[in-house]
């Protein structure tokens, strides 16, 4: 089955009686997805949920798809091959789509590796989508070593691990880069929060 086909027949589409338009016009603000990308470590999820938790006092409704909780369910059957990482990227994609159309702020944090992979969600969910590159050398990240995953990955423990024995493909035009490895995490909070102000002036006044 191709991964964009549909595998059931006989499925009709419901349209539902409340559009995202209400729900957004409800929320007050834009619903859209904060996509995070980077090497282990780098620093999606603190950014994410640094982001998520100044957003929420914000009063902006918003959720967390990060990629160790999501591999204990949505896609607790995938590893870490480049088809299961594939799989792994579209799911959240779909998943994403979703949120989005209920109205809420999603952040992911995602190594997401492979260009084709962002790619192929920047196409789903065209204007919604915000790539944010969090950029920070490997040197940086390996000395971090938050979940002792480079240390082990350099013995030969731990089998395609990305930035050592497979690939990272960085974003040739994110709308967001941030240098997780330079800066604070409160200048980088900073940065993202005033990038979606200039992009949604229903946020400027909450900010
Ligand atoms: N500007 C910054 N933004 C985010 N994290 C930072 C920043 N500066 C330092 N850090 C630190 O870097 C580490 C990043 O770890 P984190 O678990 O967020 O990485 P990750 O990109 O989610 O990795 P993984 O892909 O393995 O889940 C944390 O210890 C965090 O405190
Ligand atoms: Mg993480």
């Amino acid at each position: 089955m191709n991964e964009n086909s549909v595998g059931s027949t006989n499925i009709v589409w419901h349209q539902s009686q409340v559009s995202r338009e209400m729900r957004e016009q409800m929320n007050e603000h834009r619903a859209s997805v904060l996509w995070f990308t980077g090497l282990s470590g780098a620093g999606k999820s603190t950014l994410a949920h640094a982001v998520e938790a100044q957003l929420h006092q914000m009063g902006v409704r918003t959720y967390v798809l990060d990629g160790d909780n999501v591999r204990h369910g949505l896609c607790g059957d995938l590893n870490f091959s480049d088809v299961a990482r594939r799989e792994n990227i579209r799911r959240i994609g779909e998943a994403s789509k979703l949120f989005v159309d209920a109205g809420v702020m999603v952040l992911t944090a995602f190594i997401s590796p492979f260009r084709s992979d962002r790619s192929r969600v920047r196409e789903l969910l065209g204007d919604d989508f915000i790539e944010i590159y969090c950029d920070s050398s490997i040197e940086v990240c390996e000395s971090r070593d938050v979940k002792g995953l480079y240390a082990r990955a350099r013995k030969g423990e731990i089998k395609d691990f990305t930035g050592i024995s497979s690939p990272y493909e960085a974003p040739e035009s994110a709308e967001l880069v941030v240098k997780t490895g330079l800066l604070s995490l409160e200048a980088s909070v900073k940065q993202v929060i005033d990038y979606l102000a200039s992009r949604d002036s229903a946020l400027q006044s909450k900010v």
